[in-house]
């Protein structure tokens, strides 16, 4: 294991915080600075080990940013307790790298970063999911390659998704804005399996049919599947944004992939494990007309034997929030979360984080960000105050 390169950043400041990746963007360390932080950012684009990063935390250390390609577990968060942290984010909205239960146990705040990937990855998929119906890769590799000898009435043949029947599978944010975006852009029907039932998302959808029928338009529908085996059926696109956990792990398997149209598509941004890839490698060499987006992996960054292999398979490399904006956004929301908490903030209760990237028209720049944590996904289990505001 060779040593890391780290940077820091405010070297005066009277607390310390590290950060085991280099981040995006200047107002993340403003936040920090402006709550009296040094901050101390790993140089290296390597993942760190548990062990790296229980010496990088050392004998002081009052909050941490950590990647969802790190294992935050009992281990690292009671090394942070032990050093006199009190702060933890992570930077992505997923936290099933994170053990909560042992943060909170240890009184550890568990930051995340919702609100600014929800338009971006549901872009994403939507890119994935018109990249395996059109069949983009192959046409790009295929030009490349100087294959292209003139137009042809069946060259590269794929699939028309207008009017038909887009699948969701968890409709919180980010499965709710990819379903608006599939109904309202390509006009499909949409099914959608969730444990809780999304009204706001159907209400949408019968808003739409309205806008559909007066302007003489067959209108779309809106149906929640009673179960999650109905979706595979029915859908002729299925992405899935499930949080993973072991009510999750290997939704799609072999037997659920039977269910699926031989024509359909399968679009992934969620997380890896939500596929049993070896089985989804399998019903892709059996049914060259089924097509598949994945933008993560079950052992990412590697791939299961074969998939590379599947012209079928879109493959992409964990990118859905990798927009400028949107990175730097998460960065802003974990340092506010970090900063928030060493300075005894409450947290924030609304959905809406505009506020704290300064993109809220009704909330002057000058004034500054709220007084509050953006996001602390334990707040409740450790009885963190609100913002009242
Ligand atoms: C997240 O934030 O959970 C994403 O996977 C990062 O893109």
């Amino acid at each position: 294991m060779t040593a890391k390169q780290w940077l820091t950043h405010n070297a005066s400041g009277s607390r310390r915080v590290i950060v085991t990746k280099e981040l995006p963007g200047e107002r993340w360390l403003r936040r920090l600075a402006e709550a009296d932080c040094a901050v101390e950012v790993c140089m290296s684009s390597d993942i760190l080990s548990t062990q790296e990063i229980v010496a990088a935390v050392g004998g002081r250390c009052d909050g941490a940013i950590g990647q969802l390609t790190e294992t935050w577990g009992r281990e690292l968060f009671e090394a942070l307790k032990a050093a006199g942290g009190t702060a933890y984010s992570n930077y992505a909205v997923g936290y099933n790298n994170v053990d909560v239960a042992a943060a909170t146990e240890l009184g550890i705040p568990v930051g995340n970063t919702p609100g600014v990937l929800t338009e971006t990855t549901a872009q994403l998929a939507v890119a994935l999911t018109f990249a395996a119906a059109r069949r983009i890769a192959e046409a790009d590799a295929f030009m490349r390659a100087g294959r292209f000898h003139g137009w042809l009435p069946t060259l590269f043949l794929g699939e028309l998704l207008w009017r038909k029947t887009v699948g969701i599978i968890g409709a919180g944010r980010i499965g709710s804005a990819y379903a608006r975006m599939m109904v309202e852009g390509h006009k499909m029907n949409l099914i959608y399996y969730d444990i809780q039932r999304n009204a706001a998302l159907e209400q949408y959808v019968a808003d739409h049919a309205e806008f559909l029928s007066q302007h003489g338009e067959q209108p779309v529908t809106c149906t929640r599947a009673a179960s999650v085996e109905q979706v595979f059926a029915e859908a002729d696109v299925l992405s899935l944004h499930p949080p993973l956990d072991a009510t999750t792990h290997h939704l799609v398997n072999a037997q659920r992939l039977a269910l699926m149209k031989p024509n359909a598509i399968l679009v992934n941004t969620s997380r890896g494990p939500v596929v049993d890839e070896a089985a989804l490698v399998e019903h892709l060499r059996a049914h060259p007309e089924f097509r598949a987006g994945l933008d993560v992996y079950e052992d990412e960054p590697a791939m299961k034997p074969g998939l590379a292999e599947q012209p079928n398979a879109v493959i992409v490399p964990h990118i859905a929030s990798a927009t400028s904006w949107t990175r730097e956004g998460m960065a802003t929301l974990a340092a506010t979360n970090v900063s928030a908490i060493l300075l005894g903030y409450p947290v924030w209760q609304k959905a809406d984080i505009s506020p704290f990237l300064g993109d809220d028209p009704s909330t002057p720049l000058r004034a500054g960000p709220p007084r509050a944590a953006p996001s602390i996904v334990n707040a409740k289990e450790l009885k963190l105050p609100s913002f009242q505001g």
